[in-house]
């Protein structure tokens, strides 16, 4: 059986019909894609391809945010999480914290150490399951220190797990006022799980408050900044867009543990830590000491989106706690605060510096607006309830900020009732665009390649605003990034794609993950203390946003094999125009377990070719991983050639993602 199936309609029709049409032909025979160039489709938004950030499996603090010391300001609740006293030859001595009269009246608690002098005695921070230092590079000390005339320095060491001292200095205590002591560290030796120790050798109190470490190297060698590897690995994948914070950070398992943007902005040792959602959130992947810092706040994900080059996507609270656990509600005639902290976000990103948040960016160093375009109202919500809270803050900020593109929420599943319910009452609402979310196997993906194609072209447009493959349930341990589900997401990448007019955004989830300390996977990207790395379906997300184009192009794939009811389709396909660029992209993944092959057919230009690249990325075997051993076990391999004519012959390889860049004259 022949398969025919129109990759898009043809340019002012209304609905993006796949049309199959089973003809029958000769089983051998290859499928052909036939591209019409003179019949342009779409034009894609150039931002689809986005990140979604949430701080989650230590995503920002022990992640992103390059602190090193945990707990520095002793304000966790159990205030010396993440300390331990060191006494290395029995000397005796006190810890105490304490709050009267502080460095820091916002975070006021701080450790009071006392030695009797009978030996080293100090403390000791253990990091996010351990500091990563390398040699040869500095690590900047900081802490506000008050002793006295009469107290003996405090030594600082870093120490590896088997007590070999790798950096260390001394410090003066001798201010009897709350005093900033700095001092740069320079490892002899390589050390992923190092602990920070501080202690007095001879007799002496001292008060110690924010305390902390910072490799010098940070992501634009920014103070306070981020890791430099791990924004690299974003940068890399040029994404279109950062939707941050999260994810059910957002919402927060009881209101009073929402995410509050007001909250993480000004100075660091201002902001107040919160416990974080997914310290406590599963059972089997506790993480007791999970807290936000708020290091990186929302200003931070302003200017990193600046650095980037990705359109800020802030999602705020809508009035809701997470409605897989608390579900709380704030009454509707009490929404004003939540919506206010929304308007002022606008103006905090966009607004002059005048105004009165617009002049809080400046004080932070940044004048200029952020160009904020695109706002969340609320994460995975359903119900009535939030229909009626998102037509409030709809109402409100389209009176105000009427460019601003509103995300609305269609729930956690991509079709249920609250899915069913939530899609016609927003239609209704005339809503600009709706986050749908997915977790599945990879079935479901392969599958669900043409959901899109049977959505309406008017109305609400679709952010695909959470997506994964799973290998194993929803939230297993079990779960990995393996080569079938990054596979079976570029062939629902390719629906997306095709589907542009409709789907203007989508970003797999969750992003980052720490190796030692992850609560869900499977994860974007993996990191350790000191290395990161990209799954597989990281570079599936880098070809489809490296190569994003900017139309579609019409393209009919005779497809040639068994219409047999139930058999998985295993071609799939997405053809864009890079008018910059001048080359056709194709997309092409083969599900099969053998090859395909696929004559090419490119119509309506006056020249296609003679070059053409080609990026393959595949694997042997689908349960195929990267890891920090081998990060690029699954990666894309490029090779160049020459075409001598708009008709040519691809063989896809078994189970592979291939793209195809031709280069063509219209
Ligand atoms: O991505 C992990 C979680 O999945 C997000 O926080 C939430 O929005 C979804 O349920």
């Amino acid at each position: 059986m022949k398969i025919v199936q129109t990759l898009f309609p043809s340019r002012g029709a209304l609905l993006s019909l796949c049309v199959w049409i089973a003809i029958p032909i000769h089983s051998a025979e290859p499928t052909k894609l036939t591209v019409r160039l003179d019949q342009p489709g779409a034009r894609l938004n150039p931002a689809m391809w986005g990140i979604f950030f949430e701080d989650i499996n230590f995503g920002a603090d022990g992640g992103l945010y390059a602190e090193l010391v945990k707990n520095g300001g002793f304000e966790f609740p159990e205030a010396l999480m993440g300390w331990t006293k060191v006494w290395p030859n029995g000397a005796e001595g006190t810890l105490e914290v304490l709050s009267d009269s502080p460095a820091n009246d916002a975070n006021p608690h701080y450790l009071r150490l006392h030695s009797n002098g009978t030996g080293p005695f100090g403390v000791s921070n253990e990091g996010f399951r351990g500091i990563g230092v390398r040699a040869n590079d500095s690590y900047e000390f900081s802490a506000r220190i008050r002793g006295g005339p009469d107290v003996p320095p405090l030594d600082v060491q870093l120490v590896s797990p088997e007590g070999k001292v790798v950096a260390s200095t001394r410090l003066d205590s001798s201010s009897t006022t709350w005093t900033t002591r700095t001092a740069t560290l320079n490892p002899t030796a390589t050390e992923p799980k190092a602990n920070l120790v501080l202690s007095l050798v001879t007799k002496g109190t001292l008060e110690l408050d924010l305390v902390s470490l910072f490799p010098k190297h940070t992501w634009k060698d920014r103070p306070h900044g981020l890791r430099a590897d791990m924004v690299q690995m974003l940068a890399d994948l040029h994404p279109g867009f950062m939707r941050f914070p999260g994810g059910c950070i957002v919402e927060g398992s009881q209101l009073d543990r929402r995410y509050q943007w007001k909250k993480t902005i000004g100075p660091v040792e201002e902001r107040k830590l919160l416990i974080n959602r997914w310290n406590y959130e599963f059972k089997h992947r506790p993480a007791p000491d999970y807290y936000q810092s708020f290091g990186l706040g929302f200003f931070e994900f302003f200017q990193l989106c600046e650095d980037i080059g990705a359109q800020p996507l802030p999602i705020l609270n809508c009035g809701m706690a997470c409605q897989f656990n608390t579900a709380q509600l704030v009454p509707l005639d009490q929404l004003e605060p939540y919506i206010q902290d929304m308007l002022d976000l606008v103006e905090f990103a966009n607004g002059p510096v005048s105004s009165s948040w617009g002049a809080k960016r400046a004080a932070m160093g940044h004048p200029e607006p952020f160009h904020l375009k695109l706002l969340g109202v609320g994460n995975e919500q359903w119900g009535p309830q939030y229909i009626e809270r998102y037509a409030r803050f709809a109402k409100a900020i389209k009176a105000r900020y009427p460019d601003i593109q509103l995300i609305s929420s269609a729930g956690p599943s991509p079709a249920d009732d609250r899915f069913n319910f939530l899609w016609p009452k927003l239609r209704e609402l005339n809503a600009d665009i709706v986050d749908e979310h997915c977790y599945d196997k990879p079935n479901w993906f392969f599958s669900n390649a043409h959901r899109y194609d049977h959505y309406s072209r008017t109305g609400p447009k679709v952010f695909m605003g959470e997506y994964a493959a799973q290998s194993d349930r929803v939230v297993s341990i079990e779960n990995k990034n393996n080569w079938q589900c990054a596979l079976a997401e570029a062939a629902y990448m390719t629906g997306l794609e095709r589907n542009g007019d409709v789907v203007r955004m989508a970003s797999y989830a969750p992003l980052f993950a720490h190796a030692d300390a992850w609560q869900w996977k499977p994860d974007l990207i993996w990191a350790d203390n000191l290395q990161v790395y990209g799954t597989p379906n990281y570079y599936v997300q880098q070809l489809f946003s490296r190569n994003h184009g900017d139309m579609l192009a019409a393209a009919v794939l005779e497809q040639a094999r068994s219409t047999s009811s139930g058999q998985q389709e295993t071609l799939y396909v997405s053809a864009v125009r890079d008018e910059t660029a001048g080359e056709l992209i194709l997309k092409l993944v083969n599900a099969a377990a053998e090859p395909q092959a696929l004559d090419i057919q490119i119509q309506g230009a006056k020249k296609v070719g003679p070059s053409i690249k080609t990026i393959l990325l595949t694997s042997p075997r689908l349960d195929d991983v990267n890891s920090f051993d081998q990060p690029r076990k699954v990666a894309p391999r490029e090779l160049s050639r020459q075409i001598a004519s708009p008709e040519f012959r691809e063989t896809l390889p078994p189970s592979s993602f291939t793209l195809l860049r031709i280069a063509v004259s219209l």
